[in-house]
């Protein structure tokens, strides 16, 4: 065996073609079951995508980095099942582009964190994390009280239509005004975002001042909406301990 792979070595061109066919193996493995994702992920019905508001919060998100410290991908292992609640599965990030797995653990995974804390709390610790968790080690983000820009919202989602995540015309249209809306209770905009996106969409002043629309609004919106997207994990659960 070694003496092959002496005698492949001095071959220029059959070492070229031996490396292709190994590093094929591995492609093969892993873009084959891609070709059957379709019909091995299936989108719950009850599923729905994040609302422009949220989606401006997701990506606020990833432009801080969150994602290097916190996963959202709950494992099938006891300890996270007791923690955090049901493992999470591939259809709740199917309309994620790109989806924030994560694998770098510093901080607690965030999959099922969706209404665990109040908005109060949640602003509090992202402008000053040791004022609620005196032992935190995560960054203080104090600029997260700025106006949200919101210039790529209607953007955004035109680009996640196009790879298949459900907004229809009307969401595109309103998305400017339903990220308004959804953070301005007992206006026209709060009914706007509850019609198109569902009647549970949580509509507050997520940052504790409905005159600004402002990052945090965006953000903590975002962070009360994981693991909210449908109710699929946990009922898998419930059918698994019958
Ligand atoms: C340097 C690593 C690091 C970064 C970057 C980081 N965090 Fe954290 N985060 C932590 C640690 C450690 C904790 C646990 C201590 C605490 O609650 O503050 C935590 C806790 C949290 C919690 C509470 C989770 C729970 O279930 O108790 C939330 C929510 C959170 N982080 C959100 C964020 C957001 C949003 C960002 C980006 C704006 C972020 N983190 C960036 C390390 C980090």
């Amino acid at each position: 065996m070694l003496k092959l792979h002496y005698n492949l070595e001095k071959l220029s061109m059959g070492l070229v073609g031996a490396i292709v066919v190994v590093a094929s193996i591995g492609g093969i493995v892993e873009i084959a079951p891609l070709f059957t994702i379709e019909q091995t992920v299936e989108i719950p019905d009850d599923m729905r995508p994040h609302t422009p508001l949220e989606m401006a919060g997701r990506e606020i998100y990833i432009r801080e980095g969150c994602y290097a410290c916190h996963s959202q991908m709950v494992r099938s292992l006891a300890d996270e099942l007791d923690r955090y609640g049901p493992y999470s599965l591939a259809a709740e990030s199917a309309y994620d582009h790109p989806m924030l797995w994560g694998s770098k653990r510093t901080g607690p995974d965030l999959a099922r964190l969706g209404e665990k804390y109040s908005d109060d709390w949640h602003v509090a610790h992202l402008i000053d994390p040791r004022s609620v968790i005196p032992v935190s080690i995560m960054p203080a983000y104090p600029w997260l009280t700025r106006d949200l820009d919101t210039g790529l919202i209607a953007d955004n989602l035109t680009a996640l239509a196009r790879l298949g995540v459900p907004y229809d015309d009307a969401m595109i249209e309103n998305a400017l005004a339903d990220a308004r809306g959804q953070s301005r209770p007992d206006t026209d905009g709060a009914d706007g975002v509850r019609d198109r996106y569902g009647e549970d969409i949580a509509v507050r002043a997520f940052d504790g001042d409905p005159s600004r629309l402002t990052e945090m609004d965006a953000l903590v919106a975002y962070l009360q909406s994981l693991g909210t997207l449908t109710d699929a994990a946990h009922e898998m659960l419930a059918e698994d301990t019958q």
